[in-house]
């Protein structure tokens, strides 16, 4: 496939490798895109307007309001874009990007912006290398932008390092790539999705808690899969370190067992489809302390009572919802999801077994098997983010029955 269609609007900022660009800009028109070119002031000390102008058979842009007075609306140039490649960047770009500094048209744009955008930094290698600017990369690519790192090679500076743009080609490749993965059907377009992931934490007292050692991973896994096929997501999730990339997802944090079955139950009526990836912890103390419990004796007892089964309750009160629960087991796996599916009123459940490794809690990978009430299908182990698309392709499937 090559990018027919696709609006690509290129920001380029004042780094020496934006003389890269002509042949880049080329190379997208080439590729059947459409091309726009915004430069930021600096930029313009680099690469001609004129030149680029002629290649992107555009306009090109760099202020907020033109020589003859006219207004570049920046919010009409960001809803026109299906993808903003941010090529070269430097450093002082970056850094506006994820403070949210808009001192320019390329910033206001960027602002406004809800397509994919793609980021080529150059700079020198200490630049690169130096905390800021890792951090400033980190925290794009935690609001989901995609990076295309710089490579090594010869800096304009005479030293030798990393900090080179990546070449036109491979800014070319990595857009055209991109649209290639996401362009398979956005077959969950305007479903309302509700996911729970991630621990629940019990309070004994203002310091302790009984937890469990689920990351979150799969549930935020399954959000980020579910909005890239087009889904308006929200995610409930208890205590995790998993931050969220990408749009279309409302995440709503929650620690305890009750928080996560109110937030759920508001929105529960309105939605589709639903996903309990969470591992809800079954009891809860009966009582918080309200300071912190002091040592006394040789043994303490805490008495639990039973949390409420957010999952059983929504299989109770689904009307429309297409309700997916998930089994951790470690002995009888098979007859345990089953049991689960039937006891719960769920149209699906994908089970994981603690004895297979690689599977469950902390780890990047899962191994499932999936049964419904007539079918079950076994999948090899994969990285979280295609356990999560295995998930949804039979979820989709069952849902058009
Ligand atoms: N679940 C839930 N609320 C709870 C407990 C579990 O929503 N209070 C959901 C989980 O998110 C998961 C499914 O129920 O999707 C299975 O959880 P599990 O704890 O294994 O099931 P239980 O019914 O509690 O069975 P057991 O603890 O006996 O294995």
């Amino acid at each position: 496939m090559n990018l027919e269609g696709k609006r690509i609007l290129i920001i380029i900022t004042g780094g020496i490798a934006a003389y890269k660009m002509n042949t880049a800009v080329r190379g997208f028109i080439k590729e059947g895109a459409e091309v726009k070119v915004i430069l930021t002031p600096a930029a313009k000390d680099f690469v001609t307007p004129l030149t680029l102008s002629v290649l992107s058979r555009n306009e090109v842009l760099w202020d907020l309001s033109s020589s003859s007075g006219t207004w570049n609306n920046h919010v009409e140039l960001a809803l026109w874009s299906d993808a903003i490649l941010v090529a070269p960047c430097t450093a002082n770009t970056l850094s506006k990007m994820v403070h949210g500094a808009c001192d320019n048209l390329a910033m206001a744009v960027y602002m406004s912006a809800k397509c994919p955008v793609f980021i080529a930094p150059a700079m020198d290698l200490d630049m690169y290398r130096h905390p800021s600017t890792r951090q400033n990369i980190q925290r794009a690519q935690d609001f989901g932008h995609i990076l295309i790192p710089a490579e090594e090679g010869e800096l304009a500076s005479g030293l030798h390092g990393e900090g080179r743009m990546a070449e036109p080609e491979h800014l070319i490749e990595t857009v055209r790539q991109y649209f290639e993965s996401k362009d398979f059907i956005k077959n969950m377009a305007g479903k309302k999705v509700l996911i729970t992931a991630g621990p629940t934490y019990e309070a004994i007292d203002p310091v302790r808690f009984i937890g469990n050692h689920s990351s979150g991973k799969m549930g935020f896994a399954l959000a980020e899969e579910a909005a890239k096929r087009g889904a308006d997501v929200i995610l409930i999730s208890g205590p995790s370190h998993e931050k969220i990339k990408g749009n279309h997802i409302q995440l709503i944090r929650v620690t305890s067992a009750k928080e996560m079955f109110q937030e759920v139950f508001r929105y529960f009526s309105g939605i589709d489809m639903a996903i309990a990836s969470a591992a809800v912890a079954d009891y809860a103390p009966k009582e918080v302390a309200a300071e912190k419990i002091k040592k006394d004796g040789d043994s303490m007892t805490i008495e639990l009572v039973k949390n409420p089964d957010i999952l059983k309750t929504m299989g109770e009160q689904k009307k429309k919802q297409f309700l997916i629960g998930f089994a951790l087991e470690t002995q009888n796996e098979e007859a345990h999801a089953k049991e689960k599916l039937h006891r719960k009123n769920l149209d699906m459940i994908v089970l994981n077994s603690l004895r297979d490794s690689g599977a469950g809690f902390q780890t990047d990978t899962n191994r499932i098997r999936i049964f419904t009430e007539s079918q079950e299908k076994e999948f090899p182990i994969k990285p979280k983010s295609a356990v999560a698309a295995d998930i949804l392709d039979f979820a989709v499937a069952q849902m058009a029955k």
